[in-house]
């Protein structure tokens, strides 16, 4: 089997003849052979094997058949390295045994350390990439989404305390960006020197904020992050997660190639809101794989037909994979994507005269 690279191709918003699919969260409890493994070892500990980390990563590749693989791992695992004690915990998520509260809590945060404490995420990218023939995409948290669980302690609806700190003490707030900054583009510029074809930023929570408070509290920080890491040659990208619609035309500064979408804006409005420059990745809701068959694809359908029309598109969904979803119906929606685009990438060329 060739180096499948559609999902590469189209990070740089170059043509390709099929749409490259990947699922976020697509290594997961949906998965019997997943479940298995986890009956055994905890997400952390899964982490902690490069070889087991590896075939875990593999498992959606080879039976969904996906053109990208995502890293198994989690967005919490380099804040260890900072000094922040967490576990993940079943159904809840992360859960931080001592959340920040005070400004000498974000001043006790260390720098990371790659080499000493992560030394097992660089070893899984390894293997990995001497594995594939689809690229490898890793990741990291964003630091407003990776803030919101170090100071609320846990997955939180409202934000309360995040807000809280970063209006009454917005030095330390500052401060806290800066150092989840400086942890996210050491960690990453890591993985891409360990082989990683792509990196993809998830600020899942950050849609919480008004645009006016993203651009003043947050955007500065995810425009350095990806300012430096500019003149890599492996695509970036940032997710402004769920109900981000409204932060879209602020995001005009950030270099990332690509910007995932949710489900509540379109494609089409999507691109509109971000102007020509950024491919992007999305959109359909993950909870769609509740449907019979016939309507997911009337769905997929709706999504590719935007997507096409200009280079730049990764099918995907908005967010999240969830426990219940079917293999079976995630296998036969890639398949769909797969064969639909075809046929109508080549349509459209034909009817251009190309
Ligand atoms: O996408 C993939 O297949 C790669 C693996 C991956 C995980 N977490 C593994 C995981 C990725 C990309 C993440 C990112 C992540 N983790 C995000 C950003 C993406 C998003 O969903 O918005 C966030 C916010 C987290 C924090 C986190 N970790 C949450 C909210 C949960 C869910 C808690 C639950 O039980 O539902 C986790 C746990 C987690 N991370 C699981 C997986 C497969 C599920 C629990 C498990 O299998 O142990």
């Amino acid at each position: 089997m060739s180096y499948n690279d559609t999902f590469i191709k189209a990070c740089k918003k170059q043509e390709v003849d099929t749409l490259p699919v990947w699922y976020m969260r697509q290594a997961g409890r949906y998965d019997p052979a997943y479940r298995k493994i986890k009956e055994k070892y905890s997400l952390l500990e899964i982490c902690q094997q490069p070889e087991l980390a590896a075939e875990v990563t593999l498992l959606p590749v080879h039976k969904v058949g996906v053109d990208a693989a995502i890293l198994y791992s989690d967005i919490m695992n380099p804040v260890a390295s900072i000094g922040i004690d967490f576990d993940i915990v079943k159904n809840i998520g992360p859960v931080i045994h001592n959340p920040i509260k005070s400004s000498a809590d974000v001043e006790r945060l260390r720098p990371i350390q790659v080499e000493k404490d992560l030394s097992h995420i660089i070893k899984t990218i390894e293997i990995l990439v001497g594995e594939l023939q689809v690229p490898l995409i890793t990741f990291a948290g964003a630091p407003f989404t990776i803030a919101s669980y170090l100071i609320e302690g846990k997955p939180s609806k409202s934000y309360i305390r995040t807000k809280e700190l970063m209006y009454n003490e917005p030095a330390v707030w500052f401060k806290l960006m800066d150092k989840l900054g400086d942890m996210v583009i050491t960690y990453l510029k890591a993985h891409i020197a360990a082989g990683a074809k792509a990196v993809q930023l998830f600020d899942s929570w950050v849609g919480a904020l008004s645009p006016k408070d993203f651009q003043y509290y947050v955007l500065p920080t995810i425009t350095r992050i990806f300012a430096e890491l500019k003149h890599l040659e492996q695509p970036k990208v940032y997710f402004p997660g769920v109900s981000s619609g409204e932060l879209l035309p602020h995001l005009q500064q950030v270099a990332a190639d690509v910007i995932g979408l949710d489900w509540r804006v379109s494609i089409a409005e999507g691109r509109q809101r971000l102007g020509s420059r950024f491919a992007v990745q999305g959109n359909m809701d993950p909870y769609i794989l509740t449907a019979p068959m016939s309507v997911i694809k009337e769905q997929a359908k709706v999504i590719i037909d935007q997507g096409i029309k200009e280079p730049g598109y990764i099918f995907n969904f908005g967010h999240g994979l969830f426990p219940e979803a079917s293999i079976d119906k995630l296998h036969e929606l890639t398949e769909f994507v797969h064969s639909y685009s075809t046929a109508a990438i080549a349509a459209s060329k034909q009817g251009s005269g190309v």
